[in-house]
């Protein structure tokens, strides 16, 4: 631990899984307590279990569906109990349904919408309060670079992305307009080996295929992404707000064809 978020207060929804696990645990490694929120308690329960094992105390589990506002009020109600105010909230819960414009589902995108953008305005909304009163406060939206290039198969999971960093402009402007001392940035990862990935892939073809398209020739570890989560949830990036940040090995740069023999 070196204690870069020392005496932090933070709460991270979807932590029972993949990039949310990845983090309540990094944030609590650099000094943070956290509470760890899921739709699936049990999920949530093993992580706080695992960070409280090596740092005593650090972690709480809540039962949170991050769709409803009123389940907002209450984690972060706990929260303020348990911890006694709130410093950094990691916007993390999230899902994906593939779909184009043709096979997307009215159904689907409308839960798409709501779990991925709805849950962040609440959040955002709930929490405001709670950070204005604890002060060095600073939001972290998950969003993905799936946000920022247009994909025919992800119309539903991309919008919702791209809504995510529009948001998080918005609040990151109120806040600084209001004299709040709250921060809001988002990040872009490209694909990260979690099981939201792995539902996707059938085999071993499929996950090299992945690693293929990115130009540093492989998808994220949850640690890429957690790195600058915590980056971003520390006094380090004091003067960072309404940010995207981007961590896809150069995926979005632009078009990269495979070198031919004559070019390298
Ligand atoms: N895995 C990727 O390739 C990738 C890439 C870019 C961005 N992201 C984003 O990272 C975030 C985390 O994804 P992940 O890959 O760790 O997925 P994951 O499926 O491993 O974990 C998501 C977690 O969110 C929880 N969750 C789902 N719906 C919820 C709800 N309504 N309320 C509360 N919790 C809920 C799930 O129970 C699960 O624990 C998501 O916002 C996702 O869009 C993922």
């Amino acid at each position: 631990m070196s204690g870069r978020l020392e005496g932090k207060l933070a709460l991270v929804s979807g932590g029972g899984s993949g990039l949310g696990k990845a983090t309540a645990e990094h944030l609590a490694e650099e000094g943070a307590r956290v509470a760890v929120t899921d739709i699936d308690p049990a999920t949530a329960e093993a992580t706080a279990d695992g960070i409280n094992a090596s740092f005593q105390g650090a972690a709480i589990a809540l039962r949170h569906d991050v769709t409803d506002g009123a389940a907002w009020s209450r984690v972060l109600g706990d929260t303020r109990d348990a911890f006694g105010g709130l410093n950094i909230l990691v916007n993390n819960a999230g899902i994906s349904i593939h779909g184009n414009t043709e096979t997307m589902t009215e159904d689907n995108f409308k839960t798409l919408l709501d779990v991925n953008v709805t849950s962040v305005f609440l959040g955002c909304q709930a929490a405001l309060p709670l950070m204005a009163e604890t002060g060095r406060a600073s939001i972290v939206n998950i969003s993905s670079v799936a946000g920022k290039m247009g994909n025919p198969n992800t119309i539903g999971y991309g919008t919702t992305k791209a809504g995510v960093a529009y948001m998080t402009k918005c609040v990151a402007l109120d806040c600084a307009q209001k004299g709040y001392d709250i921060r809001a940035n988002s990040i872009h990862p490209t694909f990260i080996e979690t099981p939201l990935i792995e539902q996707f892939l059938k085999d071993e073809a499929d996950l090299q295929r992945l690693h293929d398209l990115v130009p540093l020739g492989r998808i994220c570890k949850p640690r890429d992404v957690t790195y600058a989560i915590v980056f971003l949830a520390s006094d380090e990036s004091a003067m960072m707000t309404g940010s995207e940040v981007v961590i896809d090995g150069g995926l979005s740069c632009g078009y990269t064809p495979k070198a031919t023999s004559e070019e390298k």
